[in-house]
């Protein structure tokens, strides 16, 4: 089935946030940003912007009614600066005027007077100053101290990654509309309409009852409005409940890349320790996790980090240690992968090292440590593995051999064009970490006319999850798809949803809708079969009709429905789900917290120019674990979007912060993206098939949206081993991305091949 947005994205028809029409009356506001990272405010002049013609007022905290806080999972966050300044791009405070421009013109006439304090950017220098947003913590298993004994080769190194902006097409925004009695309706670009309302009710004071969240859909979300939505739509609410009039506020794409968190950059030592037969024996890894000015949702982050810091393979000694470091940059937030990426990143970096050292292909190193079906993450849970299945199907389907043989026939062809290749197995595991966070709850109306309605916690951001949800209750009903309708996502009609993230929106709201859907089913086989005096199981819904023993009857879905209307049975239904099995005790580090985990392997193969420095991705060929897909048109977008999404992050991305924590990527034109030409010439995907266990999603599928980011990781391997093509010796830092910059200047540096002044145990080279 066909994603239901098409047709209005298409003709350009589908309502985001700035296509509401407004309402007499509408105001506009704009945050005016610090301009310095870290300071004491001395002074803050709004005297002349006050002046300036359309302002209506303009807000600091000081006229905040609830408290002036929206951090959500550690309280360490303002809503509008309060004595000192902790990021460059904070809200200090808010202008609302009569028109967007001339809220903007009076930003740019507000004065302030910062006694500036040390900018730290860095998150070691943080973490040796101890500023730390939370404890760190430690993954264990076995005992790496005792196993280094075991290893023939040990190798160690440091491995970093940088941030990722977001770039949703749609920036940050809400409109607020003041409604009788202090309620407020805000429309808000948020994965979390729960976090908003929340968020919102602490500023205004205003219970949570008296705020509807209502969100239509986004224009792209990717983590970055799991949380950082909230700062708009308060502003705005704050703004409308003070002021009585509606408020809006939609932000120019260079406020949004200035004021906003990004994906969290990394920087990583490692240790690797592997046996003569090239099994990896121990593990050890600590990550900086450079957390910005506040938590938001560092902590959870670097959690998934730890738990995705071995990725597919099964290490029997692991240590892993992070630190969330508290810096003068905006504060970080979720990304898709949300953390996993970065401790990926990590170990497939330790594994190249080795088998750069080794003079082996890595990939020897990778399928041998792959997990099986028993073997024990560091936390606990017993995998139940796919990674073999996945890397083995690619092996054949793909005929990697031969790849790689036509790629070292080419690279002796060619002197200044090199291939290179690499195998990027992925293991991500489904749940939101925080089991707590895994419920759902759907609103199901049947109407009399036999239409459906379905309300649900998730929200649509081109992930294609209302399709998804409408597929559910089509089929739980056995009508066809026009009879359904996905509602707006609201907080009037679902209370207490979990953000739309983790990759399990789909997983946890689509059993909320089949349950939902099931309870009324049941209802109306109890009036068919009251009708014809026949047991409720006698009766079967089968493409709109009546079934009775098998034979169909002359009652349609509509009468049905609305001969249970006549008898006075519900036709409404709300039903609640909550994932069985999840748990995690934080003070062991030890559980079960993912229903079930995605598997996949990626084979990459890229070009690099070596007189350029340019390169271009040929092609990556996937084998991945869909369980039993719902939707692969959806899916396979899902897959070659989160591709060309790691391909941005590992190869161009590069997001720059000067030494007084001001960004310098802050427009389009110093912040490359993947356009088309950076997409792969070829993205070839197959389907693993099913197994039959029940893996806890919807209708056995499995979560799709975050996964396939992390095949992106194997490009920046693939552009390392077409650099040791052209230039054997070279030495180059594990430091994604891999720009083109950076990768010319490792092309031409003079590496010592006989030097690895970090090889602390060298002891034999691998035959
Ligand atoms: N796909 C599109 N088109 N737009 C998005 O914003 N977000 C990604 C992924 N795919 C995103 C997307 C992220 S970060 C997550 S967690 C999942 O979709 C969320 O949706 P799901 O839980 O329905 O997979
Ligand atoms: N994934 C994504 N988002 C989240 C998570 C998670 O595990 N926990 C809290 N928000
Ligand atoms: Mo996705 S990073 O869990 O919104």
């Amino acid at each position: 089935m066909k994603n239901i947005d098409s047709i209005t994205h298409l003709r350009g028809e589908s309502i985001y946030l700035d296509d509401i029409p407004l309402l007499q009356g509408t105001l506009f506001a704009a945050a005016f940003p610090s301009p310095m990272a870290h300071g004491v405010i001395k002074q803050l002049d709004l005297s002349e912007a006050e002046r300036m013609p359309g302002v209506v007022r303009i807000f600091t905290h000081k006229d905040i009614p609830g408290i002036n806080q929206i951090g959500g999972i550690v309280p360490d966050e303002p809503l509008l600066a309060e004595g000192h300044v902790d990021f460059c791009g904070m809200p200090v405070a808010l202008v609302v005027a009569e028109s967007r421009d001339a809220a903007r013109a009076a930003v740019k006439k507000i004065k302030i007077d910062i006694d500036p304090r040390p900018v730290v950017t860095d998150p070691r220098e943080a973490q040796a100053n101890d500023q730390l947003i939370v404890p760190p913590r430690t993954f264990r298993l076995g005992d790496t101290s005792a196993a280094w004994q075991q290893c023939t080769h040990i190798f160690q190194g440091r491995a970093d990654t940088n941030g990722q902006e977001h770039l949703y097409i749609e920036t940050q925004g809400a409109y607020a509309i003041p409604q009788e009695n202090n309620a407020l309706k805000i429309y808000s670009s948020t994965q979390g309409p729960t976090a908003v309302q929340r968020a919102v009710s602490k500023v205004t004071g205003l219970p949570m009852h008296q705020l509807d969240i209502d969100t239509i859909r986004l224009g792209g979300g990717f983590g970055g409005k799991e949380d950082q939505a909230n700062t708009w739509a308060a502003l705005c609410a704050l703004a409308a409940y003070l002021l009585k009039r509606p408020v809006k506020y939609s932000l120019h794409r260079m406020e949004d890349m200035a004021m906003t968190g990004k994906r969290h950059p990394y920087s990583s030592d490692f240790k690797i320790g592997l046996d003569n037969d090239l099994k990896i024996i121990a593990y050890e890894a600590t990550f900086y996790q450079n957390a910005g000015a506040a938590a938001d949702l560092s902590p959870a982050v670097l959690e998934r980090t730890l738990f995705h810091c071995t990725n597919s393979y099964f290490i029997p000694h692991v240590r892993a240690t992070a630190y969330s470091c508290r810096t003068h940059l905006p504060p970080n937030t979720a990304f898709r992968g949300f953390g996993g990426p970065q401790g990926m990143f990590v170990i497939e970096a330790a594994i190249a090292k080795a088998a750069e050292a080794l003079g082996i292909d890595a990939s020897v190193i990778q399928q041998k440590n792959l997990t099986k079906t028993g073997d024990e993450f560091p936390y606990g849970q017993k995998a139940e593995s796919e990674a073999h299945a996945c890397w083995e199907n690619a092996e054949q389907l793909y005929a990697l051999a031969s790849i790689r043989d036509e790629q070292s026939a080419y690279n002796k062809a060619n002197k200044l064009l090199k291939k290179g290749l690499a195998v990027m197995p992925v293991c991500f595991g489904i749940s939101f970490t925080k089991t707590l966070m895994n419920q759902a709850r759907a609103l199901v109306h049947v109407y009399t006319d036999g239409s459906v309605a379905v309300s649900t916690g998730a929200v649509e951001m081109g992930q294609g999850v209302n399709t998804k949800m409408l597929q559910v209750a089509a089929q739980v009903f056995s009508i066809p798809p026009h009879r359904v309708k996905i509602q707006s996502t609201s907080t009037y009609r679902i209370a207490n949803t979990s953000p739309s993230a983790a990759s399990a929106t789909a997983d946890l709201n689509g059993k909320a809708v089949s349950m939902a859907c099931t309870e009324i089913v049941q209802r109306l086989k109890a009036v068919a079969a009251e009708e014809w005096q026949v047991q409720p199981g006698a009766v079967e819904l089968k493409e709109e009709c009546v079934y009775i023993n098998g034979t169909k009857t002359d009652w349609d879905w509509n009468r049905l429905v609305m001969t249970a209307y006549v008898k006075r049975v519900s036709l409404s239904e709300h039903a609640h789900y909550a994932t069985p099995e999840i748990n995690f005790d934080a003070s062991k580090e030890k559980g079960h917290p993912f229903a079930y985990h995605v598997y996949g392997t990626a084979i990459v193969e890229t070009t690099v120019d070596c007189l350029r420095g340019t390169y271009t991705t040929d092609a990556v060929k996937v084998v991945h674990d869909f369980g039993s897909s719902m939707n692969p048109a959806i899916d396979r977008g899902q897959i070659e979007g989160g591709i060309v999404q790691g391909i941005g992050w590992m190869t161009m991305e590069e997001v720059i912060y000067d030494k007084e924590g001001r960004l310098r990527s802050n427009a389009l034109s110093t912040y490359k993206v993947p356009d088309i030409y950076s997409v792969p010439n070829e993205i070839a995907i197959q389907f693993l098939r099913p197994t039959v266990n029940d893996n806890l999603a919807i209708f056995r599928s499995k979560a799709v949206g975050e996964p396939p980011l992390m095949y992106g990781i194997g490009v920046y391997f693939a552009l390392r081993n077409a650099i040791k093509a052209f230039n054997p010796g070279a030495e180059i830092p594990f430091d994604a991305p891999m720009t083109p910059e950076k990768l010319l200047m490792a092309l031409y540096t003079k590496g010592n091949p006989a030097k690895h002044e970090q090889t602390v145990n060298h002891l034999a080279t691998h035959p």
